[in-house]
């Protein structure tokens, strides 16, 4: 900066001013925001005369905010098959889960199943092969299923409410359930089942919007309009086998009620 004046006693003027407060330099010459304003309307009053179409000034436009929730719902909105619901997952990219995961893993069974499983989030296993509940709670999954002559080959169609792998297996946290809690209550609406089966807290957490699954467990409630059932997470059963008797009776009223008892 040219100013003719030296080195000391610009230093001084700008410690004074810091001692004032200033605490960014915006640029070398100041700017008379006065003088930019008469500019503006002279040029405007230039434009006219000569018959130019004015012009509004220019608008600041406010650094993009984005809401994740609020994108999930209108993405959600428009998948009008469980295609389209898959691909509208795909293109989410406001999850950092995402990032982390080998795979999407959004469904397995058949769509027109009258029970509808929804799971807490993928494992390895499920990460791996893109698939929900194929490791170990998988594996008890479908023999707890069969137990009421259910399976995903024929009768019942399973999800999570995360489709993608949390790292570590940690658990999902509760804005990443949020932003994808949309995508799931059109999933429930596109199979639309006759009966939801809730496993574990994290579902209950996203379904009926409380935990407690050991007190929820065994007691008919509603999710989205449909009837459901909480019911023990099978990775819970594995570590905990005196636990499944309670299993076996939430399934058996679950036969139940699709036999019409
Ligand atoms: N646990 C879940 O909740 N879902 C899976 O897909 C696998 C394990
Ligand atoms: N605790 C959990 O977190 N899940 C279960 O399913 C049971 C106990």
């Amino acid at each position: 900066m040219d100013s003719g004046m030296d080195w000391h006693t610009a230093r001084a003027l700008l410690e004074w001013q810091v001692e004032l407060g200033v605490v960014e330099a915006i640029a070398d010459a100041p700017v008379d925001r006065f003088a930019v304003e008469e500019a503006a309307k002279e040029q405007a009053k230039a434009r006219k005369a000569q018959g130019v179409a004015k012009r509004g000034p220019v608008p600041v436009v406010p650094e993009a905010k984005v809401d994740p929730v609020a994108e999930a719902v209108s993405a959600a909105k428009g998948a009008a098959s469980l295609e389209a619901l898959q691909a509208a997952l795909g293109a989410f990219e406001h999850c950092e889960l995402k990032r982390g995961a080998r795979n999407l893993v959004f469904s397995d069974g058949v769509p027109d199943a009258r029970v509808m499983i929804v799971g807490e989030a993928p494992g390895r296993d499920e990460d791996r092969i893109g698939k929900p509940f194929v490791g170990r709670a998988g594996q008890l999954l479908d023999r707890m299923l069969a137990a009421i002559g259910l399976s995903r080959e024929e009768s019942v169609y399973i999800t999570n409410v995360m489709p993608w792998r949390p790292p570590q297996n940690r658990d999902p946290r509760p804005e990443e359930i949020a932003m994808l809690q949309p995508f799931l209550r059109k999933h429930i609406a596109l199979v639309r089942p006759d009966v939801l089966v809730i496993m574990g807290n994290i579902s209950c957490q996203a379904l009926l919007g409380k935990r407690g699954i050991t007190r929820l467990r065994g007691n008919w409630s509603e999710a989205e309009g449909i009837p459901a059932m909480p019911m023990l997470h099978p990775a819970y059963l594995l570590r905990t086998p005196s636990a499944k008797r309670e299993t076996w009776a939430d399934l058996l009223a679950v036969k139940a009620r699709l036999e019409g008892k």
